[in-house]
């Protein structure tokens, strides 16, 4: 097939890439370069696009394609509250310009990045795609919206459409595809115990066993081979929306997290304990029973696999 992947220089656009060119489908990545990272693409066709401006362009570089994954976004929790006009204004018009695009497409596949973010604050316990949707930052407001606009878009322009909303992506397939972000916690983590620091726990005072955050880690590469099996099933299917979650169903707490981080530098770490961050749910752990049913895809990697593959990336 020929696959174009919007973001796909991007950590988690790249794992994808580098997948369906090992399986040998034809790869566009249109990227603006825009995060600072230029991540290895392979063989794959590089258009370095602005996805707000460019749109002629991108309409000539969507033509003939079979499928259209869009990452490209910005996608910091914490910074879409200190900047929540740029996440409306980029979150939204990039998406819309890609839906435009895949206009000019006969019928393709469109796959959505969005986020468990659009949840909110949940009730505990493994959330379905059928709970209620309340996002309590910027970033999850833009990605609710934008399932709406994919679904509005997917009738109009008949499009085969899914929203996959990502759990937590951490670790990485390849060190050089590693997540280079400083606010996440892993990168964040594994850079303070590289310089002998304390990591830093935003809130123990959380309603969950240890008092942490808890989310659900899904590896870099699960979640690449579940857009992979996500775009093979929507290939067979009629045109429409649907919505995924994707996660490994089970959470992990912060505390857990850092235990880990020392398990892998074969260090004892002590924490440091901050103030919670504006923005933060205690507990996100996703339901995958949905895309197990529907796509026949569950994760493969554990927590310890995510740490230990971060971890090494960073040596
Ligand atoms: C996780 C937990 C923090 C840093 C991320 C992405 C977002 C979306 C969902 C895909 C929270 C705590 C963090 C630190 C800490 N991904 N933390 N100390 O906010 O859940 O959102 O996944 O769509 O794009 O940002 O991830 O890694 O920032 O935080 O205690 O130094 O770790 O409070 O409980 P988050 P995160």
């Amino acid at each position: 097939m020929r696959i174009v992947v919007t973001g796909g220089a991007g950590c988690l656009g790249s794992h994808l890439v580098r997948v369906l060119l090992s399986r040998g489908d034809e790869v566009v990545v249109i990227d603006d370069f825009s995060s600072g990272t230029r991540r290895p693409v392979g063989d794959a066709e590089l258009h370095e696009l602005d996805l707000m401006h460019d749109g002629e362009a991108l309409v000539n570089a969507f033509r003939g394609a079979d499928a259209v994954v869009h990452f490209a976004a910005r996608k910091s929790v914490e910074e879409s509250v200190t900047r929540p006009t740029r996440y409306y204004r980029e979150n939204i018009g990039t998406l819309a310009n890609a839906l435009t695009a895949a206009r000019a497409t006969d019928g393709a596949v469109f796959l959505f990045s969005s986020s468990a973010a659009v949840y909110g604050e949940t009730a505990g316990g493994a959330i379905r795609e059928t709970d209620p949707a309340r996002p309590i930052n910027p970033y999850g407001a833009t990605k609710l919206a934008g399932e709406e606009l994919t679904a509005s878009a997917a009738s109009a322009f008949r499009l085969r459409a899914a929203s996959l909303r990502y759990f937590n992506a951490a670790g990485t397939g390849w060190a050089d595809l590693a997540d280079t972000g400083r606010t996440s916690l892993l990168p964040s983590a594994i850079e303070r115990v590289r310089r002998a620091e304390s990591p830093v726990i935003f809130g123990d005072d959380y309603p969950t066993p240890d008092g942490t955050g808890v989310r659900d880690y899904v590896h870099a590469l699960d979640l690449a081979e579940a857009h992979v099996a996500v775009l093979d099933h929507l290939g067979e299917s009629a045109v429409g929306h649907r919505v995924f979650n994707v996660g490994t169903g089970r959470g992990a707490s912060v505390a857990e997290v850092i235990g880990l981080v020392g398990d892998a530098a074969g260090v004892r770490v002590t924490p440091t304990v901050a103030p919670r961050r504006g923005g933060d749910a205690a507990e996100v752990v996703a339901d995958v029973s949905r895309i197990t049913r529907e796509v026949g895809w569950r994760s493969r990697f554990s927590l310890p696999d995510i740490v230990r593959s971060a971890w090494e990336a960073t040596s």
